[in-house]
């Protein structure tokens, strides 16, 4: 029996292959019910801009018959005031059932989550983890090839501060046979701890190559210009990679490209138009995917 009333979703590693599947389950069964989380309230604390997520999160809670408190940009809360963020969950979960928090500091969701007496949802907490983002890749992958066990994934792009690949390349631990490609540019290779998570457990290889050939996901990313401490470093890597339809030659036409946005000029817009492009698909799948998630949070199945 899988207990998740009550449950933190901060990082992907708290998660077994059951749970997980037990998520891509219930989302695909999720559709608009207004009865089902009735009268209750979801705190959106958002420290660093966002589409997406934030728009999903508050789409999902609707859709379920709750509501949304919160606020986008800290310089409307009292935290422009000094107050601390300890202090600011601790206020928010009195007005609130469950928080969802995206903050540029590491580390800061499990210290709300270690706060606060309701669940906590990490909704990117730095260069660290998305682990929502994650449940939404492996929804839209099970989706298009019908299984995650056994493929060939590329993951293209900024590796170092990308937290949407570094919380699923752990998810993809849990699962058999996979096959990892790595490609970035030298300075913005996967973080050295989590490569060592993957050892053993999964086969990788990396290269600065844009090789595409094989593969079953192409999962590309932005290089996070916000995480830079110094400009030039990412104008030198600017533009390294860009998906056009002359580098998609290489594809396999039962590929998936994915992408969890925004793309700034990694994916050309001509891509769009092909077969293997489901980035927008992704998008639309966060919503049933966080319906799921704050079922099982609220009401535990
Ligand atoms: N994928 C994602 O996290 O997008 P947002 O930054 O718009 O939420």
């Amino acid at each position: 029996m899988l207990r998740w009333q009550g449950r933190d979703v901060i990082s992907i590693r708290d998660f077994t292959r059951e749970e997980i599947e037990s998520v891509i389950a219930k989302a695909k069964k999720m559709c608009a019910d207004h009865e089902l989380l009735r009268g209750t309230v979801l705190a959106s604390l958002f420290f660093e801009p966002s589409t997406r997520t934030q728009f999903s999160f508050n789409t999902a809670i609707q859709r379920l018959g709750g509501s949304v408190i919160g606020f986008a940009g800290s310089e409307s809360s009292s935290i422009a005031k000094g107050e601390t963020l300890r202090d600011t969950i601790k206020v928010v979960e009195k007005y609130a059932d469950l928080i969802v928090i995206r903050h540029p500091l590491e580390g800061s969701a499990r210290l709300a989550a270690d706060v606060a007496s309701i669940p906590v949802i990490n909704a990117g907490d730095g260069a660290n983890q998305h682990p929502t983002q994650t449940f939404t890749d492996l929804y839209t992958i099970e989706k298009f090839q019908k299984k995650i066990e056994g493929l060939s994934i590329g993951m293209l792009g900024d590796l170092k501060f990308g937290r949407t690949v570094h919380s699923l390349a752990m998810a993809l631990t849990r699962f058999e046979h996979i096959k990892l490609r790595l490609i970035s540019p030298p300075n913005l290779r996967m973080p050295v701890p989590i490569l060592h998570e993957l050892e053993n457990v999964l086969t990788y290889s990396e290269t600065e190559q844009l090789d595409l050939r094989g593969l079953d996901i192409v999962y590309v990313t932005r290089i996070q210009r916000e995480r830079f401490a110094d400009i030039e470093e990412y104008e030198k890597v600017r533009g390294t990679y860009v998906l056009d339809r002359k580098s998609c030659e290489q594809l396999k036409p039962t590929a998936t490209i994915l992408h969890p946005l925004p793309r700034v000029n990694e994916i050309a817009p001509e891509v769009d138009q092909l077969p293997q492009a489901k980035y927008f698909d992704q998008v639309q799948n966060g919503v049933p995917v966080r319906m799921a998630l704050l079922t099982l949070l609220l009401r535990g199945e």
